[in-house]
């Protein structure tokens, strides 16, 4: 596990633009996977730069969506593909993206659908934290192994969901790429930002390795990259 400690959030967005950048140089064709919330935005504002500028060849990059509400009708604006597109994808010529259906008629096949889609690996899987310790939507002690899954959603999540769209009823269910995937991936970028963080991270950070709290499955992970601001980091051992 490697631990970027920052100053602040904008340090932690250049940190993270920056990493997810090298991946798609580095990598022929990168299979990288995007995360919603407020955590990355300013990241996402950074490769938006980029790619307007022209910089980057995002010819065969490959983007996938980390999680998404279920069920929401098709192309609803709440939908984190929607929130994706708008944050970063149609702001350039981008290879592929791909996302869980809000919209799904059958979750399950829909999940198989994904983790098929997502059979050649995650190169760089960019993840948040929430509050509970939930890593997309894996929420506290749902299947750990999955592929990809659908979770019923705490209170919390919902929540959150609702503070984008105060209008919108959450639905009671996310669509996630799960545990076993993540932890497949080569590599996994955790963003942490802001002190409501530092008691969930320090605990996924020091703690056990527990179902209790899925972020901490990511202490056996080999190539994890955390990259927290100073508030954030503020319980860790090393802070
Ligand atoms: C949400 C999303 C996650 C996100 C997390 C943290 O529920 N489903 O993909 O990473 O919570 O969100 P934030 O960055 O706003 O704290």
């Amino acid at each position: 596990m490697q631990i970027t400690i920052v100053n602040d959030y904008d340090e932690l967005s250049q940190a993270a633009a920056a990493h997810v950048m090298r991946v798609l140089r580095d990598r022929p064709t990168p299979q990288v996977v995007l995360p919603t919330g407020n955590t990355p935005l300013g990241m996402y504002h950074l490769l938006r730069t980029e790619w307007q500028a022209g910089r980057t060849d995002l010819s065969q990059a490959r983007f996938f969506a980390l999680d998404e509400l279920w069920p929401l009708p098709e192309g609803h604006p709440a939908t984190f593909a929607a929130t994706l597109r708008r944050l970063l994808i149609d702001h350039g010529p981008v290879g592929h993206f791909d996302h869980l259906r809000s919209h799904a008629a059958d979750p399950e096949v829909e999940c198989h659908r994904y983790a098929e889609a997502l059979g050649g690996g995650i190169d760089l899987a960019v993840v948040g934290i929430g509050r509970n310790g939930h890593i997309g939507y894996n929420e506290p002690r749902t299947d750990m192994r999955a592929p990809c899954q659908k979770v019923e959603l705490t209170a919390q999540s919902r929540l959150s969901a609702k503070a984008y769209f105060p209008d919108l009823e959450p639905p009671e269910f996310g669509l996630t790429i799960g545990m076993g995937l993540i932890m497949a991936a080569r590599s996994v970028l955790l963003l942490a930002s802001g002190a409501e963080k530092a008691e969930v991270l320090a605990q996924a950070v020091t703690g056990p390795v527990t179902p209790s709290l899925p972020a901490s499955l990511l202490q056996e992970h080999p190539g994890l990259i955390i990259v927290a601001d100073r508030s954030a980091a503020s319980l860790l051992p090393s802070a």
